[in-house]
């Protein structure tokens, strides 16, 4: 394999940039040639592509998000759309990709694999949902974002006697949730996977008060269907329900911006590196995941169009220590 492209696809994640730059440093050492895509699928449809030397991927380890663009495409998705990226690739003579991203970008990679091209997913996205993988690139510093938010919002709560209902990103995956809410001693934590009504969330909070609590925090995950706002106008109907005063505070993009922690530059770095070593060893039609403390190849038949499950347990433990 002598020429290969690297893209990011989907959600942008912190630690992309450091993925881009392993792929990249490391295909340089194995005498590659490595062409940047930029803006994901959509510009390996329209050839947006560039060249890429050790030195254009150099400072940025440190920066969230991703130099290269990303970008939903929907005429990627397309036979048509599929059939210009095989041109533009086949015009500079690539024959492997690396795509960067989570489940969607994932899905793409299994097309083009289809078609004959050399394809090496890498698992990147904040919801933690892709199977193939414990812990996606991004993950670990979304969660960090949220839990800074949640300490802050239980110091400025604990002035007040409030609670705060604090909403963050996943999707339809409750993982940066949970996790968030159990390192942050959340009172209640409502997912998609066990959204807790807001009746028991009213209880809950009217329990810890009545414990002697001065703040109280729930992490509210996305993807459930009984939102921040929704659960906001059911308190708001009789304020007596929970004993504290209630805010909301809906974080959204803000935690999917930061700048890359330890964890995301070292993950990034082991996935870019390992990517590059499965396209010279012949691989294709695999993601690269951290599993069990081991860099792993998943074939992306098995991964593409299903979610990983949480752990139910974590639930349950952040339930008892809310105590
Ligand atoms: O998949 C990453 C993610 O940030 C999800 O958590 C969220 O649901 C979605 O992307 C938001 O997408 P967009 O940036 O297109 O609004």
């Amino acid at each position: 394999m002598k020429h290969i492209a690297v893209l990011t696809s989907g959600g942008d994640a912190p630690g992309m940039n450091a993925a881009i730059r392993a792929v990249t440093r490391s295909a340089l050492d194995q005498d590659m040639t490595v062409y940047g895509v930029r803006q994901g699928w959509q510009g390996l449809v329209d050839g947006q592509f560039r060249q890429l030397s050790a030195r254009d991927v150099g400072g940025i380890i440190q920066v969230g998000g991703t130099f290269l663009g990303s970008a939903r495409s929907a005429e990627f998705r397309q036979e048509s759309g599929r059939s210009k990226a095989l041109r533009n690739l086949a015009q500079r003579g690539i024959d492997g990709v690396v795509v960067i991203g989570g489940n969607g970008s994932q899905t793409g990679s299994y097309m083009l694999s289809q078609l004959g091209i050399h394809v090496v997913g890498i698992a990147s996205t904040i919801d933690n949902d892709l199977l193939g993988t414990d812990i996606s690139i991004g993950c670990d510093t979304a969660i960090n974002v949220t839990l800074e938010a949640i300490d802050h919002l239980r110091t400025t709560g604990s002035s007040h006697n409030r609670a705060f209902l604090v909403e963050t990103m996943g999707r339809d995956c409750g993982y940066l949730a949970i996790m968030a809410g159990l390192a942050g001693g959340a009172e209640v934590i409502s997912t998609p996977e066990f959204e807790v009504p807001a009746s028991e969330i009213a209880q809950r909070l009217r329990a810890a008060y009545e414990r002697g609590k001065t703040h109280a925090i729930v992490v509210i995950a996305e993807g459930v269907k009984e939102n921040s706002t929704k659960i906001l106008s059911y308190f708001d109907a009789d304020k007596q329900r929970t004993g504290f005063e209630l805010r909301t505070t809906t974080l959204g993009h803000v935690v999917r911006g930061a700048p890359p922690s330890a964890f995301d530059r070292i993950l990034a770095t082991r996935l870019g590196v390992n990517a590059v070593k499965a396209l010279a060893n012949g691989d294709t039609g695999v993601v690269v995941g951290w599993q069990k403390n081991e860099v792993t190849l998943t074939p992306l038949p098995d991964i593409v169009g299903r979610i990983k499950p949480v752990d139910t347990e974590l639930l349950e433990l952040a339930r008892i220590l809310a105590k």
